[in-house]
């Protein structure tokens, strides 16, 4: 195992990699302890680090009250997933993404706040943690579909990535290579930059009377 490159998000192919786990946080006592000292100071270190790429801001998360943080990781349609170092600070996080529902049994979810740590890029830790939520996405409706009548359907994973920034060749071409189209883009609002919207069909399941979600429909998930 190397180390890191002095650049490791330039666009060099990947030279070395570090052993990583992927995990989903419990949403249970334990769970909260993980989100409140490990996810959180990542997730503020994230919004500093790459503002251009997030809507929520720094100072924004910065003056959440705890109990906002806990009803974020408790939401029943959340799912947070997280990388770490399997051999050294097992506890530091890489990596992490949250995945969201857009409604009970509903086959639309969004992936929201992807971020790895400069030092971390280029290893497909990543990549890994999108096939986690996929895997997930998947399993989760699989198991609702138990006894139901036949049909063929699809999972649809979408994101959004932030036309602010320099950061659109580099996202685009990391959410490309992990299956995402681009299926549409909105123009600024707010001064927000306007999104460029990703989607990814995944796993054919046997389900019935599903709903689409229509396109660009926001959820309340940027904390
Ligand atoms: C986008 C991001 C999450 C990728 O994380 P990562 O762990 O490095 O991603 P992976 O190692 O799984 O995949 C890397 C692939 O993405 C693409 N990629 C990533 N960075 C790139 C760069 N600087 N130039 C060109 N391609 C790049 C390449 O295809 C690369 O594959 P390769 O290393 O085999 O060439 C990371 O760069 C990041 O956190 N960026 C800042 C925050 C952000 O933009 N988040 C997305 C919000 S929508």
């Amino acid at each position: 195992m190397g180390e890191p490159s002095a650049d490791p998000s330039s666009s060099s192919p990947r030279t070395h990699s570090q052993p990583y786990t992927i995990s989903m946080i419990p949403q249970t006592p334990e769970g909260i302890t993980i989100y409140l000292n490990h996810y959180r100071p990542f997730r503020l270190k994230m919004l500093e680090l790459s503002p251009e790429a997030f809507l929520t801001t720094h100072s924004t998360a910065s003056s959440f009250l705890q109990s906002t943080w806990e009803s974020r990781l408790l939401n029943p349609l959340g799912r947070t997933f997280f990388a770490t170092n399997s051999e050294t600070n097992k506890s530091e996080i890489l990596s992490s993404l949250t995945l969201w529902r857009n409604a009970p049994n509903s086959i639309n979810w969004e992936i929201t706040a992807l971020y790895t740590l400069p030092s971390a890029r280029r290893q497909g830790i990543a990549a890994a943690l999108i096939k986690s939520a996929e895997d997930y996405a998947v399993q989760q409706m699989r198991s609702e579909a138990e006894g139901e009548p036949e049909r063929e359907e699809f999972c649809i994973l979408s994101l959004a990535v932030r036309k602010k920034g320099n950061n659109v060749a580099k996202v685009t071409k990391f959410y490309e290579k992990v299956g995402f189209f681009i299926v549409g883009s909105e123009n600024e609002q707010n001064d927000q930059g306007g999104v460029v919207w990703f989607e990814k069909k995944v796993g054919i399941l046997r389900r019935k009377n599903r709903r689409i979600r229509p396109r660009g429909m926001k959820y309340n998930s940027a904390i």
